[in-house]
C-alpha cells in the first residue's frame, strides 16, 4: 500500500479561519478491520459549516477536535472490502475524511452511489446537499407563491443558485446579491434574476434592497446573516417568511446583533431556521424533480473545482472571501470508470 496523504485540523481559529488550522501529513495507509472497507476518496465538497464546527459550540453537529483528521462530504471508491455489501469498484458518498485513503465502517452516513448517467462529482454539486437545501429550505419553509418577491442571499453560491432558479420556476420576482460584478451578471443574465446587485459596492444594503424590492420581501431565503438579514427584515413585508438556511458572515466574527425586532410581530413574520440533513427524506423527491428541470434547461449551474488534497485548507479560507463561483469541490483523486 502507498503512503497516505491527510489534512490534520491543528489549532482552533480566532477569528478568520486561515492555512495555520490545517496540517497536510503523510501516514501510513490503514487497513480495514472486519466490516469495515478500504476507500480511496477522489471529491470534497467545502462547506461553509466546517468554520462553526472548528468552535467549540453547542450545535447541530459535534465540533472537530483539535488533532483530528478533517473530515466532510466526499465520494470514494472501495479498493478494498471486509463487508459483505460492498465490492472493490462500489462508489459510496459520505461524511469522509480528508485523505488520499481511510479505512470506513458503513452505516447510515454513507450510501452507496449508482452511476446513472451523471458525473460522480454530481452527487456533491448540482444532486448534492447544498441543492437540496435550496429545495428544501425553498419549499418546504418559504412556501413561495407565484408573484411574490423573493431575496436570495449569497445568491451565486452552491445554495443560493439553486435557490433562485427553483424560485423562478415556481413563479416568484426573485432579486439576488452577490460579491463581484461578474458575479451579478450571471445572475441576470444567465440566470435571469428580475434584479441583482454587488452586496461589496453598493452604499448601503438597506439602499439597495429598498431600490431592488420596491414592494418589500415577501421570503428572504438567507446565507449570510448580519446586516443583510437586517436590510431584509427592515423590509419585509406582512406575513413574509425568513428562511434561515445560513449565516456565513457571523461564522468568523460573531454578528451585530438585530435590531426592531417587533416588525417580526408586527408583520406576522415567520422565521424558521433548519438543517438539511433533517429532510434526506425527500432526497427522491428532490432527485426527481431536479432531473425533470434540467432537462427541461431550466437549472443552471457553476462550480469551482480545486485540485488536490493539500489545497484544500487555502480553498476553504477563500469560501469566506468569496473567491468561489457555484458550488466548490475538490478533486483529490481520479475518478473511477
Ligand atoms: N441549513 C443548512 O442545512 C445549510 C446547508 C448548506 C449550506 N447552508 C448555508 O448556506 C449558505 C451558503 O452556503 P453555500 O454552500 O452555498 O456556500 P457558497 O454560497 O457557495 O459560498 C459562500 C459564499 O458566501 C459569500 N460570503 C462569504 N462571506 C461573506 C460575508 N461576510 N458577507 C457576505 N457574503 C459572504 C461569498 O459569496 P459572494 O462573493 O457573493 O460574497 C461566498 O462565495 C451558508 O450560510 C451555509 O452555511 C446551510
Amino acid at each position: 500500500m502507498p503512503q497516505n496523504t491527510i489534512v490534520r485540523f491543528v489549532k482552533r481559529p480566532l477569528g478568520l479561519v486561515d492555512e495555520r488550522s490545517f496540517a497536510i501529513e503523510s501516514a501510513p495507509t490503514p487497513q480495514p478491520a472486519d466490516g469495515q472497507i478500504l476507500l480511496r476518496n477522489f471529491y470534497h465538497s467545502l462547506d461553509p459549516y466546517m468554520r462553526p464546527r472548528m468552535t467549540e459550540t453547542d450545535s447541530y453537529i459535534a465540533p472537530f477536535e483539535v488533532g483530528q483528521i478533517m473530515e466532510g462530504g466526499g465520494l470514494g471508491v472501495v479498493v478494498e472490502s471486509r463487508h459483505p455489501d460492498y465490492k472493490p469498484g462500489d462508489v459510496v458518498r459520505g461524511m469522509l475524511q480528508w485523505a488520499e485513503y481511510q479505512a470506513a465502517s458503513p452505516g447510515v452516513v454513507m450510501r452507496k452511489l449508482e452511476s446513472g448517467g451523471v458525473a460522480w462529482k454530481d452527487y456533491l454539486g448540482v444532486l448534492g446537499a447544498a441543492s437540496l437545501t435550496a429545495y428544501v429550505g425553498l419549499k418546504l419553509i418559504g412556501e413561495p407563491e407565484a408573484g411574490e418577491t423573493l431575496y436570495v442571499s449569497a445568491a451565486s453560491g452552491a445554495v443560493g443558485s439553486i435557490a433562485v432558479q427553483i424560485g423562478r420556476i415556481m413563479g416568484c420576482r426573485v432579486v439576488g446579491s452577490a460579491g463581484s460584478d461578474e458575479k451579478v451578471a450571471w445572475l441576470r443574465n444567465e440566470l435571469g434574476l428580475d434584479a441583482a446587485f454587488n452586496h461589496r459596492t453598493v452604499t448601503s444594503m438597506d439602499a439597495a434592497i429598498a431600490r431592488h424590492c420596491p414592494e418589500g420581501i415577501d421570503i428572504d431565503f438567507e446565507n449570510v446573516g448580519g446586516k443583510t438579514l437586517q436590510a431584509a427584515l427592515d423590509h419585509i413585508r406582512p406575513h413574509g417568511r425568513i428562511i434561515m438556511c445560513g449565516a456565513i458572515s457571523e461564522y468568523n466574527e460573531p454578528g451585530p446583533g438585530l435590531e426592531r425586532v417587533f416588525r417580526i410581530v408586527s408583520h406576522k413574520v415567520r422565521m424558521q431556521g433548519f438543517i438539511v440533513s433533517e429532510h434526506f427524506d425527500k432526497i427522491p423527491a428532490f432527485t426527481t424533480e431536479m432531473a425533470k428541470w434540467r432537462k427541461e434547461g431550466r437549472i443552471k449551474y457553476r462550480e469551482t473545482v480545486v485540485e488536490g488534497l493539500e489545497n484544500m485548507p487555502r480553498a476553504l479560507v477563500g469560501l469566506f472571501r468569496g473567491d468561489n463561483f457555484g458550488k466548490l469541490l475538490a478533486r483529490v483523486g481520479d475518478e473511477p470508470n
